[in-house]
């Protein structure tokens, strides 16, 4: 696909000096992008960049503004112009709550980040080394018996099993995380359409996708009125996620009120498990793809522990690993469109972009862009080497984003995937089965499409 640019327009506006982002070419009429963005979107998003640093797209009669640099991008998201809005957060409200901190903007947003930050500060992390622990030496036992491995299931059960029993500790959470790993497995198979085909009522026939759906959704929400009840019941009060919300006072210094605390799991658990799980199949398919790669990891294991499982500890020393996992998830990013909407009048690198513009921004073309990255669609672990990494341009690999949205969860996430890749190339090498289907499946994370993998013991 080719995408084309017309020349920028002049300036018009109350500032002359501002341009007006070029057109990007190749539209249709009626639908103008639309049609090549939603059939292929990560080919027509990776070819935007020669045709501006910042271009407009026409999706039907609406105009959406795209920076392409990875410079214009960070300006992006540490600008206070831009907020999180627009239809698509819209329908997620819909789905998951409207008080939770991934869609909340200005003061709300702030409160609710400093509620939450407490559980995902660096020195917060090594109190979830147990649980990390635990669940990726129970995900490799599982795999022992042979068989094909449904990465897809495999991923997103430890992924949620891992934030649910860290971030809302306790017993009751521990029995109920294969319910829950259900439930939200079911709600994201649904949620992306429900996210760009916006079919409101049709959405509630009776048909048996919409049954399934409905009824995940509605026993997420039970879950958590439960989990929040039951840990209310105990009075006990670990120090984790859930007693920081269940313990935090809004700006009156009145406590929060139900649904906020209802909203702020779903928020937290909902991107908590997704990308995790779609960075775990990632990662999976390199060490398949990639079994050199494997093999250093598998030896660095070795050399960290001397022969006995890994352990959370071992983390800060497997330097090899980290570029491993860091690699996956810049060829891989789970989180592979990001969107914003301006509240002022503004500008980006010199374009104009006007109060209410749509914005959207793509990791997955900035992190595959060759202009910052050589070989760049080699998979090298190397290239994050001290003495390597310092080449690559500022926010060319930002996979969890910078600024006041910066994805909470970062090394909550580098920690776990770290253990888990260890642990899992540490006892197997891994092979595509029959049937298998890397090939990216686009949703509200990027993920392999059907990945069906073979772990041989070491
Ligand atoms: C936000 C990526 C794991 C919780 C974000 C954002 C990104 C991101 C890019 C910013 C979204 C935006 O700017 O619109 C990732 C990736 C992950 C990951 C790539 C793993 C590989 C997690 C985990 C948790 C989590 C494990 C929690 C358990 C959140 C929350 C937000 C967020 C609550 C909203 C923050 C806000 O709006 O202030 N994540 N994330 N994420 N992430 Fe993550």
């Amino acid at each position: 696909m080719t995408v084309e640019s017309a020349q920028p327009e002049s300036g018009t506006s109350a500032d002359p000096g501002l341009r007006e982002p070029p057109l990007a070419g190749g539209r249709v009429p009626l639908l103008g992008h639309g049609l090549r963005l939603a059939r292929d979107p990560l080919a027509f998003l990776a070819q935007l960049r020669p045709h501006g640093d910042v271009v407009r797209l026409k999706l039907g009669p609406k105009t959406v503004y795209a920076p392409t640099t990875p410079g214009l991008t960070g300006a992006l998201a540490l600008s206070p112009d831009f907020i999180i809005a627009g239809p698509l957060w819209e329908s997620l409200e819909g789905l998951l709550g409207k008080e939770g901190v991934a869609t909340a903007n200005g003061p709300l947003h702030r409160r609710q980040r400093r509620t939450i930050q407490p559980a995902f500060r660096l020195d917060a992390i090594p109190a979830y080394g147990p649980v990390m622990e635990e669940e990726a030496h129970a995900l490799a036992e599982r795999w022992q018996s042979g068989g094909t491995i449904d990465c897809t299931a495999e991923a997103f059960r430890v992924a949620v099993r891992v934030a649910a029993r860290c971030l809302l500790r306790g017993p009751y959470m521990d029995q109920c995380a294969e319910r829950l790993c259900d439930a939200l497995a079911t709600v994201f198979r649904g949620m992306y359409r429900r996210m760009v085909v916006p079919l409101g009522p049709l959405y509630r026939l009776p048909f048996p996708a919409n049954r399934e759906f409905n009824r995940a959704l509605a026993d997420l929400h039970l879950l958590v009125d439960e989990i929040i009840a039951e840990r209310r019941a105990s009075g006990q009060k670990p120090d984790d996620l859930l007693t920081a919300l269940l313990d935090a006072k809004d700006d009156n210094g009145d406590p929060i009120g139900e649904q906020e605390i209802h909203d702020q799991v779903i928020a937290i658990l909902t991107p908590g498990g997704e990308t995790i799980a779609a960075t775990i199949m990632w990662l999976l398919q390199a060490l398949a793809e990639h079994p050199e790669q494997a093999d250093r990891v598998s030896a660095e294991v070795e050399t960290v522990t001397g022969g006995r499982p890994v352990a959370f500890a071992d983390v800060r020393r497997l330097t090899h690993t980290n570029n491993v996992v860091v690699e996956g998830m810049r060829l891989g990013p789970a989180v592979w469109i990001l969107t914003r909407r301006a509240v002022v009048d503004t500008e980006l690198g010199g374009y104009r972009i006007p109060a209410g513009a749509d914005i959207l921004y793509s990791p997955y073309a900035i992190q595959r862009d060759p202009e910052s990255y050589a070989d760049h669609l080699e998979f090298d672990p190397d290239r994050w080497l001290p003495e390597r990494a310092k080449d690559v341009p500022k926010y060319a690999m930002s996979p969890f984003s910078v600024g006041n949205r910066k994805c909470p969860g970062s090394d909550f996430s580098m920690a776990q995937l770290t253990l888990i890749t260890a642990a899992l190339a540490a006892r197997y090498r891994f092979e595509h089965a029959p049937g298998s289907d890397g090939t990216p499946h686009v949703g509200v994370t990027l993920r392999p499409h059907r990945l069906l993998l073979r772990a041989v013991p070491r």
